[in-house]
């Protein structure tokens, strides 16, 4: 990764949660996000722009496994392989066997950036969001 990307800690909270407001639907509330960043198996990677954190991905690293809990990029800033560059540094970790995430099937841009970095359909988790939208479930394995 380039000298841009950083580890993002609950002092991020407010960059993070500002990225999350502007282009994450259902919304979590920040208490939701200060939750998982403050998880003993939490580990928050970010990129850098000049005009501050351009992305970021949220996961809970369970022993071998990635769960991935959630990935944004800001708007001005999309399009750029933030995303999936966060995504293969954190797949390329030590020790790093299998990841797993739930994806909106409708969100071609999360879509495309799953299949892209080698994740796979497992399943599909009825009513997931918000007690009415299907979630796919994803597994990417080395
Ligand atoms: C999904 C998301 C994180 C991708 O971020 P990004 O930094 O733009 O991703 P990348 O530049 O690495 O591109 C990833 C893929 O998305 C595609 N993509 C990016 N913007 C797109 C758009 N507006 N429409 C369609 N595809 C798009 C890219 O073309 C790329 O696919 P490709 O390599 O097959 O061409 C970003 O769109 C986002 O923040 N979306 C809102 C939050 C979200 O839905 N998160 C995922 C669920 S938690």
């Amino acid at each position: 990764m380039d000298n841009k990307s950083r580890k993002l800690t609950e002092e991020d909270l407010d960059k993070i949660y500002s990225i999350a407001q502007e282009v994450l639907k259902p919304l979590w509330s920040k208490k939701e996000y200060q939750y998982f960043l403050t998880q003993p198996n939490s580990f928050c990677w970010g990129m850098e722009d000049s005009e501050g954190l351009a992305c970021f991905l949220l996961t809970l690293l369970i022993g071998t496994e990635v769960d991935v809990v959630a990935i944004a990029t800001r708007k001005n800033a999309q399009g750029q392989k933030w995303a999936r560059n966060l995504l293969k540094h954190i797949l390329s970790l030590p020790g790093i066997q299998q990841a797993f995430l739930e994806v909106d099937p409708t969100n071609e841009p999360a879509v495309r950036l799953y299949l892209g970095t080698g994740f796979q359909v497992l399943g599909i988790r009825k009513k997931y969001y918000e007690g009415k939208k299907d979630a796919w479930l994803m597994k990417w394995s080395r």
